[in-house]
């Protein structure tokens, strides 16, 4: 696939991830639309801000509603909250699960008319390992693997690549306070970016998640 002139929208585009997402599909040529609750946040030359909040109905509607020209969409937003109560994980459920449904149903039609194209699920090596400090995060990433493969099969016949991104610490503020090995967002990336091109269905960023997706039979 050619980013060049693409038209591409990333969720959480102003920091972390989904800003080095966005810099890096500008350097290509793409078109892109950075997506952020407050787009004034978004301030990267050559983003297009786009109000969007992956928790409301209604600004998902208006974003599909504005960005017809939509090939690829980075799901990338997502949040880890502090708290492992019942209303701390619905709090993550809201973001990283009920965001992606969000906005799969709104741009789903979008990428079919566009030729099918490809949507990216930004998930996490804890899709797979459980840890009570963050049961609430990592069942909310489990579920987006399983939505991701559902939404895999429901898009296959348009012709739309879903991908699933499986990564361990990554260096952005969502893992500022973990002292463990982080990849870099720029090398998470490009190997997304290698993804889409080679239509593969899977990122598995770092040797620590490879390790683990390896091991689940045993
Ligand atoms: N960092 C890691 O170690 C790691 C590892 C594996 C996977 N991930 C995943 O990678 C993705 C990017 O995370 P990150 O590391 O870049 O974290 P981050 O630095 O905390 O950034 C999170 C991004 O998500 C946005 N966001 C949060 N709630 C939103 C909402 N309701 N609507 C729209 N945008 C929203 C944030 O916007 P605001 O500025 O408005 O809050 C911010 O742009 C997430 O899906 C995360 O779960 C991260």
């Amino acid at each position: 696939m050619d980013f060049n002139g693409a038209a591409v929208l990333v969720t959480g585009a102003n920091r972390g991830l989904g800003r080095a997402f966005a810099q890096e599909f500008v350097k290509r040529g793409a078109k892109v639309y950075g997506g952020a609750r407050n787009p004034a946040s978004v301030v990267d030359e050559g983003v297009v801000p786009v109000q969007l909040d992956v928790t409301d109905d209604a600004s998902v509607a208006a974003a599909a509603k504005e960005l017809g020209d939509v090939s690829i969409v980075i799901n990338n937003a997502g949040v880890l909250v502090a708290g492992e109560d019942v209303d701390s994980i619905k709090a993550e459920f809201e973001v990283n699960f009920f965001g992606l449904v969000r906005t799969t149903d709104a741009f789903a039609p979008i990428l079919k008319a566009n030729g099918g194209g490809a949507l990216v699920n930004v998930l996490s090596i804890l899709s797979w390992v459980g840890r009570p400090a963050w049961r609430g995060y990592a069942a909310s990433k489990a579920a987006g693997w399983s939505l991701t493969r559902s939404t895999r099969e429901a898009l296959r016949e348009q012709g739309t690549n879903v991908i699933g991104v499986h990564a361990g610490f990554i260096d952005t503020d969502m893992a500022a306070a973990q002292t463990g090995p982080k990849v870099s967002p720029e090398e998470v990336v490009s190997q997304v970016l290698q993804a889409i091109q080679n239509g593969d269905e899977e990122v598995l960023a770092d040797d620590r998640t490879r390790a683990v997706k390896a091991s689940l039979a045993s």
